[in-house]
């Protein structure tokens, strides 16, 4: 799919991006690698897969990312969204893209149809383009940055059954299949700081209007990258009181902390593919 050209042009394409995303401007995007829509096999370990492009832009718009997996059939009222994936900041925000992943055990296991919901909210400043009566009567400090908060909030269904396959983060960021997902993009233009308020001298992102098209197709997992992915969410699960998989013997605990700590922040040197370049 991938082959050694594209894969050099995609590199060059870091490298450039790396450097031009340092004070985190532009465009920048959160995708839904999995779950997706589609037919997969039955998982005892279900990974949840998140890819942030340009993170250093995501961050500045103070992202809260939680989500929420149950059987498609559940009431509404029975699904909370519970787990929370981002607050406030990413911990990584270094390079082009980075990678948070989490798993849900014993869950998919069975053959149903299910349904993964996720929310993001963040914020967007803006000037205050006129003043009120109360700023012009003095009786208050005129702030000269407004933080706006919006929020959206994303549905993903799906199916297991028995026979289909065990999701392939390769296969499911190729080319074929990378632009059937879920994903939220900002253009981040400049920069504010607040001047009062919760966000006092914090950089605040100011959002293009309207939100760009979602490019979920420039985030490529490379097979190394998703056994990495895969061993990191593996190793989680058997530091876990009770193991919903089968692990290997612990022998002392020094080797798996440091795994724990690699566990919920996780970046690799993904290849970025633009379309145009395949
Ligand atoms: C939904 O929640 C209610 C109240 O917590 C509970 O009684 C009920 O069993 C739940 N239904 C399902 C299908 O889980
Ligand atoms: C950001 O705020 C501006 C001004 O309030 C608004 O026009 C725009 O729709 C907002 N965009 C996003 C993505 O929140
Ligand atoms: C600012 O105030 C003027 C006069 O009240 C009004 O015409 C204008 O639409 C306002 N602009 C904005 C962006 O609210
Ligand atoms: C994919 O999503 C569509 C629209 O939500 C839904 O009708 C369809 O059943 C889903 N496919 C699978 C395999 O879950
Ligand atoms: C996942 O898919 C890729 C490309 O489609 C393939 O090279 C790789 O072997 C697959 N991985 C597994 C674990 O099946
Ligand atoms: C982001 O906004 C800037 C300034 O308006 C614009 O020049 C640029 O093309 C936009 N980028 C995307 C990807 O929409
Ligand atoms: C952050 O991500 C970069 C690029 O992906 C990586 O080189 C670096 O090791 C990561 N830092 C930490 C603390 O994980």
């Amino acid at each position: 799919m991938f082959n050694i050209k594209a894969r050099l042009l995609a590199l060059g394409l870091v490298a450039s991006l790396g450097a031009s995303d340092a004070a985190g401007l532009g465009f920048g995007e959160v995708d839904v690698v999995f779950p997706r829509n589609g037919t997969f096999g039955p998982m005892t370990l279900t990974p949840i897969v998140f890819a942030f492009q340009n993170p250093a832009a995501i961050d500045q718009l103070y992202p809260y990312v939680k989500y929420g997996l149950w059987p498609a059939d559940l009431p509404t009222g029975n699904k909370t969204l519970s787990t929370k994936l981002v607050d406030m900041h990413l911990p990584n925000t270094t390079g082009p893209v980075s990678f948070l992943q989490a798993s849900i055990a014993n869950t998919l296991n069975t053959e149903n149809e299910w349904e993964f919901v996720w929310r993001m909210d963040w914020t967007n400043c803006s000037t205050l383009t006129n003043t009120t009566s109360d700023d012009e009567r003095g009786l208050v400090e005129k702030p000269e940055v407004t933080v706006g908060k919006s929020w959206i909030g994303h549905s993903i269904r799906f199916t297991t059954e028995k026979g289909a396959k065990q999701p392939n983060l390769t296969a499911l960021t190729a080319s074929d299949k990378c632009g059937d997902t879920s994903a939220l993009a900002f253009n981040v233009t400049k920069t504010l700081r607040p001047q009062s308020g919760y966000y006092k001298g914090k950089k605040c992102a100011v959002l293009e209007s309207p939100t760009p098209t979602a490019a979920p197709c420039k985030v490529s997992i490379a097979p190394a990258a998703a056994s990495s992915i895969s061993s990191t969410l593996t190793a989680g699960q058997c530091i876990a009181a009770t193991p919903a998989i089968s692990c290997p013997a612990k022998e002392g605990g020094a080797v798996i902390n440091e795994v724990t700590s690699q566990l919920k922040w996780w970046a690799i040197g993904v290849l970025l593919v633009g379309k145009s370049l395949i």
